[in-house]
């Protein structure tokens, strides 16, 4: 169990507290530096959607969403590149300053901990959120995807980014994969690959290209992590 400024709140796991606290501080800091930033947030939200519209199929539609948007950065370049969607954050610290930031955005109140709406989004994008990327609590984890594949219309995709930075302490990129491989619901489950790949090289990639550099560049991402490099995944849940 965590210790320490935690133990004030009500809360009885270390998923809980990353899911309920681990952001209280962030309108007291300075947001810009644990968001992306105006290019950074366009050249990584351009890859995104090369991947989501060229490599898996997907077709925009209404209704997509943001989770944990921070800054509000990726919200606004999805929305510049003619998606639908809304910012959310999970407290209400966050919205404001969601709000402040971004004028006339749509922004709404969620965490991701227990988000769950029948059939409502086409696409749910959540990138580098702490409940993934700063506990390993994977049965909670399992419990959150589901409720987010539950909340995707058909066709719809759950995009989920996330750093291995806190290892072995995020969740199991890899195990969450092969746990939803045979789902029903879904019609395919992409990944994990590296956000590096996906952002950098591909503009003119197919599936073919994408897992051949994949394979080709896994030796230097094992001597990269020897080194203390943390990965950035992509795992994508495609909706039948
Ligand atoms: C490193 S920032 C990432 C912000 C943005 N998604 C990006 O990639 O630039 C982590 C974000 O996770 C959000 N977060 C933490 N707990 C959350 C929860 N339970 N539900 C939704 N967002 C959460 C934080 O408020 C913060 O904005």
């Amino acid at each position: 169990m965590l210790q320490g400024v935690w133990e004030e709140f009500s809360v009885s796991s270390d998923f809980e507290i990353v899911a309920t606290t681990e952001s209280s501080w962030q309108a007291a800091r300075d947001l810009d530096q644990h968001t992306l930033l105006d290019e950074a947030a366009d050249r990584v939200v351009a890859g995104h959607l090369h991947f989501l519209k060229k490599i898996i199929g997907w077709r925009p539609g209404p209704d997509a969403l943001d989770l944990g948007a921070g800054s509000g950065h990726t919200t606004q370049a999805f929305r510049k590149y003619g998606v639908d969607m809304t910012a959310s954050e999970h407290t209400d610290a966050g919205i404001d300053l969601l709000k402040e930031l971004n004028p006339g955005m749509p922004v709404q109140k969620i965490s991701m901990a227990d988000y769950h709406r029948l059939g409502k989004h086409s696409l749910i994008f959540a990138r580098e959120l702490y409940p993934i990327t700063r506990v390993n609590a994977f049965a909670e984890q399992r419990a959150m995807v589901d409720r987010l594949v539950d909340s995707l219309s058909p066709g719809g995709v759950l995009l989920i980014v996330g750093s291995d930075v806190y290892r072995p302490h995020c969740m199991d990129y890899h195990g969450m994969v092969r746990e939803f491989k045979s789902d029903e619901r879904l019609s395919r489950v992409y990944g994990p690959y590296l956000e590096p790949i996906i952002i950098r090289s591909l503009l003119s990639m197919n599936m073919v290209v994408l897992s051949i550099t994949h394979l080709l560049l896994y030796p230097f991402t094992l001597w990269k992590r020897r080194s203390g490099w943390a990965a950035a995944y992509v795992v994508a849940f495609v909706r039948r």
